[in-house]
């Protein structure tokens, strides 16, 4: 866990910051909730993404998915090193961090089950401490995956 956003690296604030910009890009007009998140390859590259509602509530996407589902369709050989997620309400102000729901874990699991190297979340709310997981493992235990087809 870190206090600040200024505890992190430099390199993660700068992704956290593309996070935010992202977030604040969501459509996200039913909830009133918006969430960025930015990918860092490690060729260096950052892809980002963030939510997309629909009047069809369920067939809106979290912004994990976005991004990493734009990665994926993009760089399907690349590896991504580290993952931050930012959250902001337009009701209330969010101090605390805001972890993937499950379905983006299952998908996140896959890419990082896949590239055969841990993938480092950071997320946070609009503001307040930041809670690093190394790993998308550490997040999803007993996770599910291809190897049990
Ligand atoms: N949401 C995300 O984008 N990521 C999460 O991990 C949790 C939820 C979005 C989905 C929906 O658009 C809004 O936040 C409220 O659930």
């Amino acid at each position: 866990m870190f206090e600040t956003v200024a505890d992190l690296p430099f390199s993660i604030q700068k992704l956290m910051n593309k996070a935010h910009e992202a977030r604040d890009k969501a459509y996200a007009p039913y909830s009133s909730f918006k969430v960025g998140a930015a990918l860092q390859l490690k060729s260096g590259e950052i892809i980002t993404g963030n939510n997309q509602e629909n009047a069809a509530y369920p067939s809106g996407l979290c912004a994990e998915r976005v991004a990493i589902f734009y990665a994926g369709s993009q760089h399907p050989e690349a590896t991504i090193q580290s993952m931050a997620i930012s959250a902001k309400s337009m009701n209330s102000k969010i101090t605390k961090p805001v972890a993937p729901c499950g379905s983006c874990r299952q998908v996140l699991a896959e890419y990082e089950v896949n590239q055969n190297s841990l993938m480092e979340l950071y997320f946070m709310g609009e503001s307040g401490k930041v809670l690093k997981s190394n790993s998308v493992k550490d997040i999803l235990p007993l996770v599910f995956d291809s190897k049990f087809l």
